[in-house]
């Protein structure tokens, strides 16, 4: 199923310098820390990923004139959050690798991963009480309440599937698009701009967060580990029942590698089937076509905008986010 990529450097452009900024500030914080935290932060904070969230809430801050340096200050707490998260993530889930790179936690230990983890999270909430604005504090409190609940849900549903698609939906709502709903929110506030934009803004940041989950699930089943920077059939291999697998066993209620599998019956081979019977079926062009259901919302929800250069890089992100390989 090969997808168009839209021009990320197109996408970014209106905005290089505050990204750049966010960069600058990521670098300067593994470059300040205390000794024995150097080694820790510069693996963790340099470059590695699209710097997707931070553009959101860049991006959301363009359609008022008067929105300042708080944007960008909000950007690099999102972003802190969001690695801050990983670290977490993967120590949960025992990953070795993420984009390529080995983990925190296979690195130096769990541990160290945790608390690292912490330090991070924590380090991003000094910058959301640099905004000093209230409103954009408590956004962000209640997002890290979403995220450890998404991931409690993920932990507590582990190889059950007694899992539905509105369960599903709940679920990738608090892990990971709650994230991208604030980046596009809090930007939104901290331009003052009015309510109705607000809500626009908030509204294409839970779509475009909900379609890059579903987007990563279904590469769990079709990318290749280059491509998506870790193993794929993980998802299965974890327990975790993302949208393909709710598919599949919809379509096989009885005879399913899936049913095995979570029984703990020979895990690696039935991951494997159960892949190969997501690629071989409409399965991939059902999860895709929710995805796009999502990305053709976000696009909608800021429709109501000025038409401008920053709205035309939201809606071409949220293509770019469905349609990416990684
Ligand atoms: C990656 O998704 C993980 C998340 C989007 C959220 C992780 C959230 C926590 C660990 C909550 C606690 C965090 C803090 C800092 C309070 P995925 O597992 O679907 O993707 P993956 O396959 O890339 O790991
Ligand atoms: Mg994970």
């Amino acid at each position: 199923m090969p997808r168009n990529q839209t021009k990320i450097e197109f996408i970014y452009e209106p905005i290089q310098e505050e990204l750049a900024k966010v960069e600058e500030n990521l670098r300067t914080l593994a470059g300040v820390c205390e000794a024995h935290l150097t080694g820790f932060l510069s693996h963790i904070l340099p470059s590695q990923g699209k710097r997707v969230r931070p553009a959101v809430t860049i991006l959301a801050s363009r359609f008022h004139p008067n929105s300042g340096g708080a944007p960008v200050i909000m950007a690099t707490a999102v972003e802190l959050l969001h690695i801050a998260s990983l670290v977490h993530d993967d120590t949960v889930d025992g990953s070795n690798l993420r984009r390529g790179i080995a983990t925190v936690s296979s690195l130096w230990g769990r541990n160290v991963a945790v608390l690292l983890g912490d330090y991070v999270f924590a380090t991003s909430a000094t910058w959301v009480c640099d905004t000093e604005d209230v409103r954009v504090i408590r956004r962000f409190s209640e997002t890290i309440m979403e995220l450890s609940s998404g991931e409690l849900m993920e932990t507590v549903a582990a190889y059950s599937i007694e899992q539905n698609y509105e369960q599903y939906i709940e679920r990738i709502y608090n892990k990971t698009a709650s994230l991208f709903r604030t980046a596009g929110e809090t930007g939104a506030v901290l331009s003052g701009i009015g309510e109705m934009e607000v809500k626009a803004l908030t509204d294409y940041g839970y779509n475009i967060g909900m379609a890059f989950q579903i987007v990563d699930d279904i590469l769990d089943f079709q990318g290749t580990e280059e491509e998506i920077g870790k193993p794929v059939g993980q998802d299965l291999l974890q327990g975790t029942l993302t949208l393909p697998a709710i598919l599949l066993l919809k379509r096989y209620p009885n005879d399913n590698p899936v049913l095995e599998l979570f029984q703990g019956e020979d895990r690696e081979m039935n991951s494997k089937r159960a892949v190969e019977m997501v690629q071989n079926s409409t399965i991939l062009a059902e999860s895709y076509a929710v995805a796009d259901q999502f990305r053709d919302k976000a696009i909608d929800a800021i429709k109501v905008l000025q038409s401008s250069r920053e709205r035309e890089s939201l809606q071409e992100l949220a293509i770019y986010v469905t349609d990416r390989r990684w």
